[in-house]
């Protein structure tokens, strides 16, 4: 398949490319497209063949649900039963890196849901992606855009590296501004209880500010689950994988860098923010200037993409606290470490 592949350029060219990628997506087609998080790959949120494709272009189990993109939270009224608190949840979050999860009607096929009474809802910032569900007129089911294992794409370029050939059109926005997946909450548990299923930069303690009492899903901090049933499918596979062996260290600044200094060798490398490059003898992949907890974030995915594109052997990374947007962090790094951390 040939692949189209359109760079946003602030033009009138733009419209004309969002329409044919809308017409795309209406007529069963897969779409590339940015949004605050991460690339989503797009397809036909009503459509049970185009989701089959999703999975294939993906290489991903078709037992784990789809997030469905919707261009207002209003919109949810035809694909999900909203409630009182679903609207609450909107008005401070939406659009923005959230996903709601409700029970569904009918109208949302199993394909999509991976055969769950249950639907993902997520009304997404970023200015293309509002742009492409609206000239699309659909709600659009997206994963992100990897091939299954790999780090989700933060820019265009990994999108090309994973989907070339695979898909009919790829967008390109430039780059991600948050650069890990939303956070994912559902409403649909048997107390109605707000429970985070993925952590993102939604916290935990901004969801307690408008549902009172939050709870944090299990394996959010547990890196495998084998024979459990965590309640995001998602959770159980293993993800975010380089070639690069991730090495998790939980350590204060000092001790960290000692114990980086002391093994790293010329196939490895250490994360660190600009500011904290000089304690090391090794070769640093740079996360941000002060290495804040949204740095660390952004550039995560792209570091462990170019941590293979460098063929480093082992990679060094300093273990982040549970708290705040740090979990986020700490769930994603758990897992590229096959559950591994070392306490010097
Ligand atoms: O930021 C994001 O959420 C990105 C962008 C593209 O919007 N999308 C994304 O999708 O990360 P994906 O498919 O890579 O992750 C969706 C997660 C999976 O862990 C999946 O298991 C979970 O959401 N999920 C989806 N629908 C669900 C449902 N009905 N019940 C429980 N978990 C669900
Ligand atoms: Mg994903």
């Amino acid at each position: 398949m040939n692949t189209e592949f359109y760079k946003m350029s602030g033009t009138a060219e733009d419209d004309a490319a969002l329409e044919r990628a809308g017409a795309i997506l209406r007529d069963g087609g897969l779409v590339a497209f940015p949004t605050e998080t991460v690339y989503g790959l797009g397809a036909s949120a009503l459509s049970p063949t185009a989701a089959y494709k999703i999975y294939a272009a993906k290489g991903r189990p078709s037992d784990n649900p789809l997030i469905v993109h919707i261009a207002s939270p209003e919109q949810a009224e035809s694909l999900a039963y909203t409630t009182p608190l679903y609207y609450e949840l909107a008005r401070r979050f939406m659009p923005g890196p959230l996903t709601v999860i409700l029970p569904k009607r009918d109208c949302v096929p199993r394909e999509v849901t991976g055969g769950l009474q249950t639907v993902a809802l997520r009304c997404p910032e970023n200015i293309t992606a509002r742009r492409l569900i609206e000239a699309a007129d659909i709600p659009i089911a997206a994963p992100s855009a990897n091939l299954s294992g790999k780090p989700s794409p933060t820019k265009a370029d990994h999108v090309m590296g994973d989907m070339n050939g695979k898909i009919d059109m790829i967008i390109d926005g430039g780059e991600c501004d948050i650069g890990v997946e939303s956070t994912v909450i559902t409403l649909a548990g048997e107390d109605g209880v707000c429970t985070v299923l993925r952590p993102g930069a939604v916290t935990e303690d901004e969801l307690a500010e408008v549902c009172g009492s939050v709870r944090v899903d299990r394996a959010v901090c547990t890196p495998s689950l084998a024979g459990e049933h965590p309640g995001s499918p998602g959770m159980k596979y293993k993800h975010y994988s380089p070639n690069a062996n991730v090495v998790l260290i939980e350590a204060d600044d000092a001790s960290f860098a000692r114990y980086v200094n002391e093994r790293a060798g010329e196939h490895d490398a250490v994360f660190a923010s600009r500011a904290d490059s000089e304690r090391f003898t090794c070769r640093v992949l740079i996360t941000g200037e002060s290495g804040t907890a949204a740095e660390q974030n952004h550039s995560l995915y792209s570091l462990l993409r170019r941590a293979d594109e460098l063929s480093l052997e082992n990679v060094y990374i300093k273990c982040p606290s549970r708290e705040g947007e740090q979990l986020a962090l700490f769930n994603r790094l758990i897992r590229a470490a096959a559950g591994k951390i070392t306490r010097p």
